[in-house]
């Protein structure tokens, strides 16, 4: 929860500096202002979201383990301070603060990966022990080798930044970051999230888990692409003869990779058993219909070209519509799952207890995650048609509808135990949440 709890300001924090025109478009890509902001999305918001997720979903795939304890907090507390550190180092970098605080880049950097590391101690001891790895699991093991090569990267920028005299190329700027985005966004963000998704979805929607030869072929072609996309690019970057068709080939290939998870996503819910769709479920489908659109875009901008405009508008929908989509739409049932079961695990059989799904409404919700949809739709377009003013009301749209289902997350926290949900629900008197887990 504390996590989940951090993660939800770094967030709303983020979309308050976005929608002060703190942030691209309407200030460059790589202005101090961007990347500060970028890095409470990716590190503060994404990062810290999907390893809280991962504390209590590895234990739970793996049936190995109980949700982590202290460590976790360990883990939290140096990321959170690494990235303080890290954004003074940014700020450092456009000139808002002194010189001589560019070394909280690296040094701020090396704190986050240690955290990582704590955190990605605990989950790899519990996938070892539950080998063979079910399908869920491989693309965690694969997310998180990512996690390690994007911050591995970003603490070599971070120290070129910091001391230039010992990198006397230029490359680290242009083919290193391209190294530390494909590892971050698509492989420890991406890829995390499919894993995550097949377990969680299939459970809510009450589809079959077993994905078969098809789950196979969306890894292989998804992170086994990626892999090969990045080591490629990696050899290239250190002065390696590689052609840049074997580079563009393996990228296809995982572009064709997802395009198979949306296909197979579509498999899934076609094989629900629970034909009318939680809110979260529901929400799921449209941050995976951004996904498709981002994909689109990508391909459409790869044939045609693009410039700064459309590569922010894309990286938007990728981040707000796709990641961040998912993210708050399945912490829309986690949250209240987790309470269920801190409030009412110790009495299950003994009394009644209501549903998990009683200790939230979603007719008063469904509207807000509506607002957040509509919004990073509209912002995303205003983003590439170049209207950086009617960006920042979608923004603010899109803060505002953040703010309410947080609001909506507290009162499920809020709630008492025997609040009206005990009373509004005759027909769970047997309790029990709907779907399973060992956490
Ligand atoms: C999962 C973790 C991370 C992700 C997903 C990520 C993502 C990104 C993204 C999307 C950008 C481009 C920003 C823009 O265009 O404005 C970027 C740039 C950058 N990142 Fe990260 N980042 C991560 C971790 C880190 C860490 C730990 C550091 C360490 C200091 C770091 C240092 C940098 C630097 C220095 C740049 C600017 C590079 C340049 O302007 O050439 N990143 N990162």
């Amino acid at each position: 929860m504390l996590h989940f709890g951090a993660a939800l300001g770094a967030f709303i924090l983020a979309q308050i500096l976005m929608a002060l025109g703190f942030a691209f478009p309407l200030r460059p890509l790589f202005a101090a202002g961007t990347l500060v902001t970028v890095h409470l999305l990716t590190l503060g918001w994404l990062s810290v979201l999907m390893l809280g997720a991962l504390h209590q979903f590895v234990p739970v795939i793996t049936g190995k383990g109980k949700a982590a304890g202290v460590s976790a907090l360990f883990s939290l507390l140096a990321i959170l301070f690494g990235l303080a550190a890290m954004e003074a180092g940014f700020l450092a970098l456009g000139g808002d603060l002194p010189a001589a605080a560019l070394l909280f880049l690296p040094l701020g950097g090396g704190l986050v990966f240690c955290g990582a590391a704590i955190a990605a101690a605990d989950f790899a001891r519990l996938l070892w022990q539950a080998r063979p790895l079910s399908l869920s699991a491989r693309f965690l093991f694969c997310g998180l080798l990512f996690l390690f090569a994007a911050l591995g990267l970003g603490i070599t920028l971070g120290l070129a930044f910091a001391a230039p005299r010992f990198f006397p190329s230029p490359a680290i700027f242009g083919e290193g970051l391209k190294l530390h985005l494909l590892a971050g966004l698509f492989g420890w963000f991406t890829l995390t999230a499919m894993g995550v998704s097949y377990r969680l979805l299939s459970m809510f929607t009450l589809a079959p888990e077993e994905r078969g030869a098809l789950g196979n072929a969306v890894l292989l072609a998804s992170a086994g692409g990626l892999w090969a996309a990045w080591l490629l690019a990696f050899l290239a970057a250190l002065g390696a003869p590689v052609p840049g068709a074997a580079t563009a080939a393996a990228l296809i290939v995982t572009g064709f990779g997802f395009a198979l998870y949306l296909f197979d996503m579509a498999r899934l819910y076609r094989a629900r058993r629970r034909q009318k769709l939680e809110l979260n479920a529901l929400m799921a489908i449209a941050s995976l219909a951004f996904l498709a659109i981002a994909l689109l875009c990508a391909l459409l901008f790869s044939l045609f070209g693009f410039d700064e405009r459309l590569l922010g508008a894309l990286a938007y929908l990728f981040l707000f519509g796709w990641l961040s989509g998912l993210g708050l739409s399945q912490l829309y049932k986690i949250v209240p799952f987790l309470t269920w079961l801190q409030r009412y695990g110790p009495v299950l059989g003994k009394r009644p207890v209501p549903r998990v799904q009683d200790l939230v409404d979603e007719s008063r919700d469904r509207p807000w995650f509506i607002l957040y949809f509509a919004s990073v739709a509209a912002a995303a377009g205003f983003a590439a048609l170049g209207f950086p003013l009617v960006w920042r009301f979608a923004v603010a749209g899109q803060l505002l509808a953040t703010v309410m289902i947080l609001r909506a997350l507290w009162l499920v926290r809020r709630g008492l135990p025997e609040g009206p949900e005990m009373l509004a629900a005759p027909a769970a008197a047997q309790g029990g949440p709907r779907f399973s887990s060992t956490a």
